[in-house]
């Protein structure tokens, strides 16, 4: 018997239904929660979901899950490498798990500021890495308290997605990153495990190829795609891991720290 699929490649039709068919699934399993309520509302979502119990499991099995070494992995095999950085922005720090491989690889007088808009995450963050070297600020990547071409390279670990759309947020970033900074991306995708991550953390998910093209909107520019592992790379579970370099020359030293506003007024954690 002959095997069609052999005897001539998919048609365009097939694939697109296929991938139709996959999107529906991830659909009715991902959580939208997100474009149903305010961004305010949602937001006090979020900060009770990190908050809570669920904020409190991911830094306890973080490094359990595999999650933590992974991530380090990519700082201490220098796919990415923050050598020669000396302004560092972490969004959306959590508890601290990329600070934790910044403190450890990038150089010791590069300046750490890491944000979140959960109090709580910013405590277990303080915590978990013991250093006076980071400043931990309440702030939201919506409105980013800090003036424009402030760092040289911006960090954002899986914070984008609670965000209902990219712009903002990008935006922000490119705002905040000096011509020529380097941005590190990770994103939760719209893969079926990205469509249950969003489901566990109350999150959107995005396309990979739609977010890049935000970010092109913005000057930033793909500059490498990171797999964690042959597995991430084939089943897209550890989702969009991009680094990305914001085009133009560079210009204008940051103004100190201490002048920058913070969320609702809550002072720097120091
Ligand atoms: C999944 S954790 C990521 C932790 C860490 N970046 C990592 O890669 O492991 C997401 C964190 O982003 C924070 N977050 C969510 N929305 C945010 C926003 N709009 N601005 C700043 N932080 C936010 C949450 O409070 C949470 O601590």
């Amino acid at each position: 018997m002959i095997n069609n699929s052999l005897q001539h490649p998919p048609l365009r039709s097939d694939v697109k239904t296929k991938r139709r068919k996959s999107r529906i699934v991830h659909r009715f399993v991902e959580r939208n929660l997100i474009h149903r309520i305010s961004y305010d509302k949602y937001r006090e979502k979020v900060r009770k979901v990190y908050g809570g119990r669920r904020g409190a499991l991911l830094t306890k099995f973080s490094s359990i899950s595999g999650h933590l070494q992974l991530g380090e992995r990519l700082l201490r095999k220098r796919q990415f490498d923050p050598s020669g950085l000396r302004n560092i922005l972490d969004i959306g720090s959590g508890a601290g798990q990329i600070l934790g491989h910044l403190l450890k690889y990038a150089d010791s007088q590069a300046q750490l500021t890491g944000i979140d808009i959960s109090h709580k995450m910013l405590d277990r963050a303080q915590r978990r890495l013991k250093s006076t070297r980071v400043r931990l600020i309440a702030a939201d990547l919506a409105q980013l308290p800090f003036p424009d071409s402030f760092f040289d390279c911006v960090t954002c670990g899986y914070v984008l997605e609670h965000l209902p759309n990219a712009y903002t947020g990008l935006a922000e970033i490119s705002r905040v990153m000096t011509p020529g900074g380097r941005l590190l991306l990770f994103a939760t995708e719209d893969s079926f495990s990205g469509a249950w991550t969003s489901r566990l953390w109350t999150c959107r998910t995005y396309n990979r190829r739609d977010l890049l093209g935000t970010c092109e909107e913005f000057g930033l520019t793909l500059a490498q795609e990171l797999w964690f592992t042959r597995m991430h790379r084939f089943f897209r579970a550890g989702g969009i891991c991009v680094e990305l370099t914001k085009s133009g020359e560079n210009h204008s030293p940051s103004p100190p720290i201490s002048e920058c506003a913070t969320l609702d007024g809550h002072s720097t954690l120091e």
